[in-house]
């Protein structure tokens, strides 16, 4: 036996102790997984997987589901129709509707006649609505749903179908078979989305709970004991029609009551030829989205939609997250279409791939890979919007047409955030702010989470604590910064608060099943919530922000929406009971995944409202949410929720946030730094490297976390994060470019090597580098622990690469190395870009409003580049009616000039708010002009001749000087133009020869 001596026990103790420490240091990794369900767990989901088995491997299987040929009715881009679902001696009709729009999308709706009608009964005396669940639409879809005139019925060959030509210039055909019923989507002939083609649709109609008789004991026969009876039951072995996940489900201690029996819609949806895809955000795994039926590296579990809170989430894993957006994009070579499913109810979808080979022996050439999906939603109606691309331009624009663009960000939103749970007192932050002043570190916004209140009671101030808001608001805006505030949907149920009295006494939160007010567990401790698909009670929420009742906020105040999953402590699955009600008698279970949707609907609205008279326009509304669904990006920002001080959780943030762009919602970012847990300064170090290019960029931490504003890192650290800090503000105006081609395009703000090159197979995986906008700007942060030599960065195409920092050249295409010290970042342009910047260090964005801008001209191999540069006031909407500046600047080698013209219409209408804008900005100036990748004939040249329109008669020009310099080892030449004096908004001239 091990015996210990004095001195080992006393090392043993202090071994203990360090390993205590080191529990404190490292943050925690598991997710509860008990806390959340799993297919198995899901009595809709296991179901239909069942089906999907049964589909699949049951030779004669055949779909159930017809179209009625002698239903069918085809007028003005409208195609309606009866589905009818044979089951034993019943038949079930399902009203079918195919819309064809003028943007090019189609759509697939499909209802059951019995609830719509009303004719069905709820169990449990419930007074839920008997409808399926049809209003997301008016929640996600604002636009791109005018019915196309085009569209037309044609004649094929194959019998027993109905074909429609859509899309432009007809190149697009829904060929809707009767029976079994399925579409085929056609873009010039060639299938690229099938509907039912594996026969998994499946739509669980309404029928009565027929009770069993209990069987009557025969005489002498012996009780069976409860374990003889279990083991029975296999739990595994569940057909489509077992009955007992129908009537009621338990799951952690809560029961939930269905009412309205099994629901479940499902259908198939394949990508024939189509080897990736991407999207439902939001999930940890990869850009590319996995398989999920097993196999090697393959996830077990589909990919899940209900947004949790989910605590201490886990990396590579379908399991669910804050937000949903079911929406996908297939890519093949030269080609991207995409789906979206629109359904707001729990949502799980597997996906599996299957290969052929026309030749066994070809070695896998002309394989062509099919990706199947199958998507599973609990309730509510089947409703598929189908994209056809070609590019992902194309999908991602169509997508954003219908479910909106991203709001166009104030200037301050996409500076830099500081934030932490919490900031204690008002003369904390005031301290925290004239901290990154002293160590002269730029920053925006302060923020302030939930203990700022007064016993987590939202819209009040904490008296002891937060005693003088208003003065500390009035030290921020000397500097033009901002405050964010946090107000979460749970009210507190407490005497003698208002808001509470209000809530209740208005009746405006929501109900639990029986039609009562819900009560259950947050921050406060018992808590009622808000129900904002109720408009009194946006009314009402509206209301609250008015600067004389919510005092203490200021101007310069803005929101975070936190918790809007909604999380509840004690429900199930950390949220609210399916059975719950909302307004109109909807059942939570029809519409949880837009919960988080209508709280930042109701906030942004409530912003706008209070925005303050003497301000000539309304300021923009600025709102971060937490939990969301197809749509949120009209409202605001949206960050990762609960990551971790771990590599792992920095390496994930960019293939999520990645994934958040491609997925329409791209103002996205996480918690810089890991939200719990203590970095290492070098991991601080690396995320704020990284931080600069997340387009959402907050630093975050946990209230058990030490403080950790950059000055307090010590050297070589804050001033490394400094430099990464100053380089996101120097290229403001490139990251407002890229915002606003989300605004009017739809376009990512980072944007992954696909999305760029899809004609480029091999980069369809990459998830670890991207593009800002159309800058050119290529980065790569570092991601991994003890990287401090290089970073290998892929180039996808033929073009020259320059290093950002150093213009070291790169040759395209393959995988180069990039120096990557800690104190630098991987980041390249690419040839042929113009980048704008605004060089001059200020303390906040706002301060460089009349700063000067340089232009960074990077010739690509062609000796050409082209760029733009999108500009407002930043703040409010001015720029609606005209009050911006839009600018190309384009080089080209042919004539040797870099001119600048006017996109689009700058200052269109001549409105009031334009001139005065433009006035204002008239003595805005481009201060230098840097020409990478210079070509040698301008050695030796000093000059370059400048003309600027309206600038004397006939565009007087002038002589500016200018300098060559040689390009050293492996760097490229360059130029510089120093104050060629012309101005940002006007039309202008460089000739370099
Ligand atoms: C959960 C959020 O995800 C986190 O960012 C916040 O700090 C806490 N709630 C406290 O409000």
């Amino acid at each position: 036996m091990l015996q210990l001596n004095a001195s080992s026990s006393r090392w043993t103790a202090f071994f203990l102790l360090f390993l205590a420490l080191c529990s404190l240091l490292t943050p925690a990794v598991t997710v509860k997984h008990e806390n959340f369900k799993t297919c198995d767990q899901s009595g809709f989901c296991k179901r239909n997987r069942a089906y999907a088995d049964s589909a699949l491997s049951t030779s004669s299987w055949s779909s159930p589901y017809k179209l009625e040929a002698s239903s069918v009715r085809f007028d003005k881009g409208l195609l309606t129709g009866i589905v009818t679902k044979t089951v034993g001696d019943e038949t079930i009709r399902l009203p079918l509707s195919v819309s064809f729009y003028e943007s090019g999308t189609a759509r697939v709706t499909i209802d059951e006649e019995k609830r719509r009608k009303g004719e069905i009964e709820l169990r449990h005396n419930s007074k839920a609505r008997k409808e399926r669940y049809n209003e997301a639409e008016q929640w996600a879809i604002v636009g791109g749903t005018v019915l196309s005139k085009g569209a037309a019925t044609t004649q094929g060959a194959e019998k027993g179908t109905t074909r429609v030509a859509y899309g432009p210039a007809g190149a697009f055909e829904a060929v809707i078979k009767h029976s079994p019923f399925g579409v085929d989507f056609k873009r010039n002939g060639e299938t690229q989305i099938k509907f039912n083609g594996q026969g998994m649709l499946n739509v669980e109609h309404w029928r009565p709970k027929i009770d069993k008789p209990v069987p009557e004991k025969k005489e002498g026969e012996e009780e069976k004991k409860g374990g003889e009876e279990s083991a029975e039951v296999d739990t595994n072995v569940v057909t489509a029609d077992d009955e007992g996940t129908w009537w009621e489900e338990s799951f952690g201690g809560n029961t939930d009551s269905k009412p309205r029996g099994p629901e479940a819609v499902a259908l198939d949806i394949s990508f024939p030829g189509y080897q990736h895809v991407y999207g439902l955000a939001e999930h940890t795994g990869p850009l590319s989205l996995k398989e999920t039926r097993g196999g090697d590296g393959k996830y077990t579990e589909p990919y899940r939609m209900y947004n949790s809170d989910v605590f201490e989430y886990e990396m590579d894993s379908p399991m669910t997250l804050y937000g949903s957006i079911p929406f996908m994009q297939a890519q093949k070579k030269n080609s991207t279409v995409g789906v979206l499913w629109l359904n707001a109810a729990e949502t799980w979808v597997d996906i599996t791939k299957s290969s052929s080979s026309a030749n066994p022996l070809s070695f896998g050439i002309g394989a062509t890979t099919t990706t199947n999906t199958h998507w599973i939603s609990e309730s509510g109606l089947l409703d598929v919007f189908v994209m056809l691309g070609p590019k992902p331009q194309d999908v991602i624009g169509t997508y954003s047409e219908l479910t909106g663009y991203t709001q166009l960000p104030q200037q301050f939103a996409i500076a830099y955030h500081q934030c932490r749970w919490n900031y204690v007192t008002d003369e904390d932050v005031k301290d925290v702010d004239r901290k990154f002043d002293k160590n002269k570190i730029p920053y925006d916004v302060i923020w302030l989470d939930i203990e700022y209140t007064e016993g987590k009671k939202y819209f009040t101030w904490d008296p002891m604590t937060f005693a003088d808001p208003l003065g500390m608001q009035k030290q921020l805006d000397e500097h033009e910064r901002k405050l964010v505030a946090i107000i979460d949907p749970h009210i507190k149920n407490e005497g003698n608060y208002y808001v509470v009295d209000e809530l209740k006494s208005k009746d405006l939160a929501v109900h639990n099943k029986d039609d009562n007010i819900y009560e259950g567990w947050c921050w406060p401790g018992s808590s009622y919530w808000i129900d904002c698909f109720n408009p009194a009670a946006r009314t009402w929420w509206q209301s609250l922000f008015r600067y004389d009742r919510f005092a203490g906020s200021a101007t310069n105040t803005f929101i975070w929406n936190d918790m809007n999953e909604p999380s509840v402590f004690n429900g199930p699955e950390t949220t609210m009971p399916k059975d719950n009600l909302h307004h109109a008698g909807w059942e939570h279970r029809d519409l949880h995944n837009l919960n988080g949707l209508t709280l930042i609907n109701a906030t942004f609205s409530a912003l706008l409202a209070r925005s303050p008279a003497e301000v000539s326009h309304p300021i923009r509304p600025f709102v971060l949410t937490r939990s969301f669904f197809a749509g949120s990006q009209r409202l605001g920002a949206v960050w990762t929720g609960d990551n971790q001080a771990a590599w792992p959780h920095l390496e994930a943030s960019i293939p999520m946030l990645l994934s958040m762009g491609i997925s329409g919602f791209p103002f996205a970012g996480a918690d810089v730094g890991g939200f719990f847990g203590n970095p290492s300064k070098e991991l601080l170090t690396r995320w704020y490297q990284a931080g600069a290019f997340y387009p959402f960029f907050r630093g975050h931490a946990h209230i058990d976390t030490r403080r950790r504003e950059p000055y307090l890192a010590g050297e070589p650290y804050t001033g490394i994060i400094t430099q990464a800090l100053r380089l996101r503000y120097a290229l403001l105006p490139a990251w407002y470019t890229a915002c606003h081609e989300a605004h009017v395009r739809g376009e990512p703000i980072v944007r992954p090597n696909w999305y760029v090159h899809p004609e480029d197979e091999r980069g369809f995986e990459l998830d670890d580098q991207f593009y800002v906008g159309s800058t050119g700007l290529l980065a790569k942060p570092v991601v991994r622990e003890g990287q401090l030599e290089s970073q290998e960065v892929y180039l996808a195409d033929g073009e020259r690469y320059f290093g950002y920092f150093d213009f070291e050249g790169y040759q395209g295409p393959g995988v180069v190395k990039v120096s990557a010290g800690l104190e630098e970042i991987p980041l390249l342009m690419r040839g042929g870009h113009v980048i704008p910047r605004r060089d001059r260090p200020r303390r906040s964005s706002g301060l460089m409003r009349w700063d000067p801008f340089t232009l960074v001209v990077v010739l690509g191999k062609a000796g050409d580049a082209e760029g733009t540069l999108y500009l407002d006031d930043g703040e409010s909407f001015g720029y609606e009616e005209g009050a911006f500046i839009h600018r190309k600047f384009s080089y080209s080698a042919a004539t040797s000039v870099l001119m600048s013209e006017d996109l689009a219409a700058t200052g269109a209408g001549g409105s009031k708010k334009a001139k005065e804008y433009l006035k204002g900005m008239e003595k805005v100036r481009v201060e230098k002009i840097i020409v990478v990748n210079a070509p040698a004939a301008w050695k030796g040249r000093e000059e370059v001749e400048v003309s600027e329109e309206g600038a004397g008669k006939s565009g007087a020009v002038r002589k500016v000087g200018m300098e060559w310099f040689a390009g050293e080892g492996g760097k490229a030449a360059w130029a510089v133009v120093r104050d060629p004096g012309v101005g940002i908004g006007r039309g202008w001239k460089v000739a370099f020869a």
